[in-house]
């Protein structure tokens, strides 16, 4: 059985066809309409989300089948055990999405669960929304998009672990703008920064600057964790992170004269990894990008279904 935790034991192939279901599906909802009919789709989530968690709902809905929104501190996941939660809701659901603090306890429900398993996004992997963004790109260039050059500038996260993983299967420029991750850090992974190092696609810098010059795609995301962004005890951290992290920030000065599309995952912090202008920029293309989370949705869940009925 097929599951998603990242996207390392995908092909190119497998990548490609789930991207051009995305793209089939878009152009054509009306005759997916049945897709998924009567399958149930189990979703989730110990964090906050608006993205993945409407994405994927409406993405069941408009294929014909169903989601259901579990939040982690109202269901029985707190009281039991990872596997006896999961191998029920497995007899129960076709398919489950999953949101959670840590990858390792991915990896418990995908151990214990009889259907394939989707992460929703965990510290070490956002594979959804790298899917997500190379769909937005092939929309949003002119070439194939492995002619593009995508610069992404912030802090290595799980965002950029998977955008590297995609970048490095497709043979897309990917330069990561940041300054040299923590070996401490929750969101490393020694395999990402093994991509990083060996890849023909992917290269790191520290140079900001350097990264947009030619990029035709310029991406940010939050510079702190989600769980941690509203957390006072965090406060004097975000504040010498803000301080630390200003020249990567997508803002009017770095941008001027540039002739490149802007994205970010969303949620924005205004100030942060990115100015107001910026989002409101007629080169902004972020919130086609995020409209984009429902048919990358789509394309993953048809390909994954076919998957399955086919094992
Ligand atoms: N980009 C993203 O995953 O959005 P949410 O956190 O709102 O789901």
């Amino acid at each position: 059985m097929r599951h998603i935790p990242n996207l390392k034991d995908l092909s190119p192939d497998e990548l490609t066809d789930i991207l051009a279901r995305a793209a089939q599906i878009k152009a054509n909802p009306k005759d997916f309409r049945r897709l998924l009919d009567a399958e149930s789709l189990a979703m989730i989530f110990q964090k906050t989300s608006t993205r993945t968690r409407v994405s994927f709902e409406v993405a069941m809905t408009e294929l014909g089948g169903h989601a259901i929104f579990i939040d982690w501190l109202t269901s029985n996941f707190v009281l039991s055990g990872i596997e006896y939660e999961t191998e029920y809701l497995s007899r129960n659901v076709s398919c489950i999405m999953a949101r959670l603090l840590h990858h390792s306890d991915l990896e418990k429900i995908i151990a214990a669960s009889q259907v394939p398993v989707i992460n929703g996004c965990c510290e070490k992997f956002h594979p959804c929304q790298a899917l997500t963004d190379v769909l937005t790109m092939i929309e949003h260039f002119d070439d194939d998009v492995t002619n593009a050059h995508l610069a992404y500038l912030g802090v290595q996260n799980n965002v950029s672990n998977s955008l590297a993983i995609l970048c490095d299967k497709l043979g897309i420029r990917l330069t990561l703008a940041t300054p040299l991750p923590d070996d401490n850090g929750e969101s490393q992974d020694a395999e990402v920064q093994d991509v990083i190092r060996r890849s023909a696609h992917v290269q790191h810098t520290t140079d900001a600057r350097g990264a947009v010059a030619d990029a035709d795609f310029v991406y940010t995301d939050t510079w702190i964790d989600m769980q941690y962004f509203n957390n006072p005890e965090h406060e004097r951290e975000k504040q010498a992170t803000l301080e630390r992290m200003l020249p990567y920030q997508l803002n009017g000065n770095l941008l001027a004269g540039l002739d490149c599309r802007i994205m970010h995952d969303m949620p924005i912090h205004d100030g942060y990894e990115i100015t107001p202008e910026m989002v409101r920029d007629p080169r902004s293309i972020i919130f086609d990008q995020a409209a984009n989370r429902l048919h990358a949705q789509k394309g993953l869940l048809a390909w994954l279904y076919a998957e399955a009925r086919s094992a």
